[in-house]
């Protein structure tokens, strides 16, 4: 009867949202789409209590924007499709807000799965229903909830006392067969590991996580996945299969030269929860009744590489039918101290597969493939050959002149997969536990001459959203904007990374700060950071410093590393980021104390407000170019640039009195800033290009010196035949102060050179990613120094802001986050013909393209529905400006606002627009 009643309700529902869809089609377009629980699409297994829901509307009206919302939540699908929100109905809420809407429903516990929709009012008075259904399930919330006990392999006691650069043992492999005797509902399983799993089940592995559960400080927190594998079990006879490679928790890392940084022994945590069709569940978890063995992975480790023998592979190991007889027992293991976490952030993949372009054979026997590109991953080997034959992989970024490859620069990391054939058939090999960051794989014992066909590059990251794209008329300048795409993915690797192929590869601060802004338009790492700032915080010392890089090991001594400078700074400046790109207050919020902390740390260790004392390293602007930026003027600006971002975000999260104090602090510093460092001919003490950079980007300078201190900063490039001077830090200050400052002709002129230091030096040496040092390789020294000479570095990548923001003139607005008003002003120059942008932002898709024909300025926007634009038309003369053919003034959704700075401002509503721009006086750039 009841499902009758429910038919019928069903029916009336849809009878109604149909004649009204009719009507709709007419006059709307609007699609509710990228329903998104906590930044990620149908999230397993979140350890988040009130979650947050975004949606994206897609419409091609202008003007459109949304008016009210009704989020409903509910237990099951049926009851969702009935529109019942019984864990959560919002009710209609007039609001045109589309992201971090806090779920404040039903009590969410453990195992939960809340099915959600949206319906959306729009100016029209038009509902409209999400387009698309979500989910999200929760993880386990409550210690207790885990059932099972951490299980590892007994160790060898050889690898108790690590040697000193020597292999780690075979990673253990784990199974466990059991019998499922009634029809399966659905059935999740929640597993971590100490070190980093692959997870099978019946022959297959489940997911596409290589390195789960990534990176974390172990000693504090440990990440676990949730991973449906209803549709992988079969009634009657099942197996689970595990492998536990070494990772980040047992393996090498960074320049140490032992092993075992979190821990030695590796170890595996599961539960497989299975509901039955009649209601009851049943747990099948990781212990002592589990069996383990080593298997065809004789060392594997994510610097050094890995061994493998394909003889001793067992096919079947993951199966029910598998003999397991020579399979010993497993050892229960300590259970950790760390907390279980759910991991918050997209999984590292492989995200990318890649065919070489060349191969050569610089000696005889040694066969070098170029894959085109550097990137971080590895290769996937095709081969046939005698049994016992063995094939050696190596991976390097560059060649030596005489073809062969060049490695000196991995340091201690070896970089060398090896494979030993099983024989007969083709065999295909692919590294588990291990990657890369290389162009180049030397092969050697190849049986034969291997053909381009047995080589294929495997480029893996953390599978954040792609965001945006770049392009403009200029061939080196879309070569560089492929470089820092490519070396974002090269070091988006669980944290962010400061290069992925010398034993370092740690999250260094200073790398990270520099570049997010670039990496924002690049990925959607909304979930990216949300997980990393976490790493931060666990590496915050107990006096307040934040660490150099993150994670870190905090009782090892060669680890503590911090509160240096522009790389300590990340830990305020990474939430403002995200905050200003994603309107996220809860990155604030989670942080608040820890940013506090740091604060009154550096007051307490400099009462003078002058960051002179050093409280740990300072790298000050970090591999410059024959310029020495006084240190404590760079640690002063950025200390300046922290009580600043602390003032707007105490604002944003109602911290009003902490809002006056940090704003007056930031006043303080900056007056003894201009004590200590700004001469009164707006000259900046040190007259680096970097320290008129943070002085002028920092608002340091006296407002009536900022034009003198702007002259001085270009008479210095100018002094340096129009190049650059700066390092790690100047250089993402460069280009957009130049523009600020009304330079822009010299911004395109530092962009555009290609001699030498710049970024089209690298490119004309044929870079494929962006360079740790500008003098990486140069025609009259060869390589730089080994010891530290990465080719695969995203800092001077930091330039891809500007190409974004000022090139093709995407930016946020001062006063609103998240895009939903935000800025298009392009700054049209350089000689391109062309640029445009798309980006999708946290609203929907922004573009932004202009070309020049026939003297004439074309500007192509797309601003998303329910965001607004100022637009930023160049040109003298407002009335010589129209929109897709009309006078601007006829122009449906456009507003004339101002002129300013030779250009026409327009507030712009959503829509697609075609602005035209004739210049009367024949301005250069038309
Ligand atoms: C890293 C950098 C890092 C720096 C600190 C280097 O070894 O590769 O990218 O920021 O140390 O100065």
């Amino acid at each position: 009867m009841k499902k009758w009643i429910g038919m019928a309700v069903l029916a009336v529902f849809v009878l109604i949202s149909g004649c009204s869809l009719a009507n709709q089609e007419k006059i709307s377009d609007l699609k509710v789409t990228h329903l998104r629980c906590e930044y990620l699409k149908d999230p397993l297994g979140i350890d988040v209590v009130q979650p947050r829901l975004s949606w994206i509307l897609e419409s091609s009206e202008r003007s459109l924007k949304q008016t009210a919302y009704r989020i409903i939540v509910s237990s099951s699908e049926e009851i969702l499709q009935r529109n019942s929100g019984d864990l959560w109905d919002s009710g209609k809420v007039k609001s045109d807000r589309t992201n971090q809407i806090v779920y404040e429903g039903k009590e969410l516990r453990s195992r939960m799965k809340c099915y959600w929709k949206v319906f959306v009012w729009d100016n029209n008075r038009i509902m409209r229903e999400s387009h698309e259904e979500g989910f999200w399930t929760v993880g386990l919330l409550d210690e207790e909830d885990w059932k099972g006990t951490w299980i590892g392999m007994e160790l060898d006691p050889r690898f108790l006392e690590p040697e000193k650069l020597a292999p780690g043992p075979p990673p253990p492999w784990f199974r466990k067969t059991f019998a499922l005797l009634k029809p399966v509902k659905n059935a999740l399983i929640y597993i971590t590991a100490r070190g980093i799993f692959r997870l099978h089940i019946n022959g297959q592995q489940i997911g596409k996580d290589i390195f789960a559960p990534e990176w974390t400080d172990y000693n504090t927190r440990i990440q676990y996945r949730t991973y449906d594998v209803t549709e992988n079990l079969r009634q009657e006879k099942n197996a689970i299969g595990a492998v536990v490679g070494d990772g980040w928790y047992s393996g090498y890392l960074g320049w140490r030269k032992f092993r075992g940084n979190y821990g030695l022994q590796n170890s595996l945590l599961l539960q497989l929860e299975v509901k039955y069709e009649d209601g009851t569940a049943e747990i099948i978890a990781s212990d002592q009744t589990w069996l383990c063995a080593e298997g065809p992975i004789i060392s594997s480790d994510l610097l050094m590489g890995e061994h493998y023998d394909a003889r001793k592979e067992m096919p079947g190991w993951d199966t029910a039918e598998f003999d397991d007889k020579d399979w010993k027992p497993v050892v229960i293991v300590d259970k950790p101290q760390a907390k279980l976490v759910a991991q918050p952030s997209e999984t590292v993949q492989v995200m990318h597969h890649i065919e070489p372009v060349e191969i050569a054979e610089p000696k005889k026997g040694v066969y070098v493939f170029d894959l085109g590109q550097n990137i971080a991953g590895w290769v996937r080997l095709k081969v046939r050959g005698e049994t016992g034959t063995k094939v050696t992989l190596r991976h390097a970024e560059r060649l030596n002149p005489d073809g062969t490859i060049y490695t000196t620069n991995l340091r201690d990391a070896k970089a060398m997969d090896t494979y030993i054939l099983k024989g007969g058939e083709e065999e295909v090999f692919e590294p588990r536990f291990t990657f890369h960051g290389f162009q180049y794989v030397e092969v050697t014992g190849f049986p034969g001459v291997p053909d381009k066909n047995a080589i294929t590059g495997c480029a893996v990251y953390s599978a954040a959203p792609p965001a945006g794209t770049f392009e403009c008329s200029s061939p080196m300048v879309n070569q560089l904007y492929k470089n820092l795409t490519w070396s974002q993915r090269g070091n988006y690797i669980s944290i962010p990374t400061d290069c992925p192929q010398r034993d370092e590869r740690l999250g260094w601060m200073g790398d990270a700060q520099i570049f997010i802004r670039t990496g924002t338009f690049n990925m959607d790492i909304a979930a990216f950071f949300t997980k990393w700032m976490r790493d931060v915080a666990d590496a915050q010392s107990k006096e307040g410093a934040f660490p150099d890089f993150a994670p870190r090991l905090k009782d090892k001594v060669l680890m503590r590393f911090e509160s240096a400078p522009a790389w300590g700074d990340a830990g305020i400046i990474v939430p403002w980021t995200i905050h200003r790109v994603y309107g996220d207050t809860r990155i604030i919020t989670e942080h608040w104390e820890a940013m506090v902390q740091w604060m009154d740390f550096l007051q307490e260790a400099n009462p003078d407000l002058i960051r002179r004392k050093k409280t740990g390293n300072n790298y000050g602007d970090w591999l410059s170019i024959e310029a020495d930026t006084p240190k404590d003027l760079l640690a002063t600006a950025y200390w300046a640039f922290d009580a600043e971002l602390m003032a707007e975000m105490a604002k944003v999260i109602g911290r009003r009195s902490e809002a006056f104090y940090y704003e007056k602090l930031f006043q303080n510093i900056r007056e003894a800033f201009q004590r200590e460092f700004v001469l009164l001919d707006g000259r900046i003490k040190g007259e680096t290009q970097t320290g008129y950079l943070l002085a002028l980007a920092m608002d340091l300078v006296p407002e009536d010196l900022r034009a003198r201190s702007a002259e001085h900063l270009v008479e210095n490039i100018e002094q340096r035949d129009w190049h650059l001077s700066t390092g790690f830090v100047g250089a993402g200050f460069l280009l957009p102060v130049l523009s600020q400052i009304g330079y822009s002709d010299v911004a395109y002129r530092l962009l555009l050179n290609e001699t030498f230091p710049s970024w089209g030096y690298s490119i004309k040496q044929g870079a494929t990613t962006i360079w740790e040092r500008w003098d990486g390789w140069t025609e009259e020294k060869g390589f730089q120094d080994p010891g530290m000479n990465s080719f695969n570095h995203y800092a001077f990548g930091s330039v891809g802001e500007w190409l974004f923001s000022f090139v093709a003139g995407i930016d946020l607005d001062s006063e609103i986050t998240a895009y939903k008003r935000f800025k298009i002003q392009p700054h049209v120059g350089g000689g391109f013909k062309y640029a445009k942008a798309e980006y999708n932002s946290i609203q929907g898709k922004i573009v932004s393209g202009w070309k020049l024909e026939n003297g004439q300025l074309i500007m192509n926007v797309t601003i998303p529905a329910n965001t607004s634009a100022f637009i930023y038309v160049p040109t003298e003369d407002m009335s010589q400006v129209t929109e897709s053919g009309k006078p601007v003034k006829d122009s449906e959704g456009v507003k004339f606002l101002r002129m300013e700075k030779g250009a026409a401002v327009f507030k712009v509503d959503s829509g697609s627009y075609i602005f035209e721009s004739i210049s009367k006086t024949g301005h250069p750039e038309f």
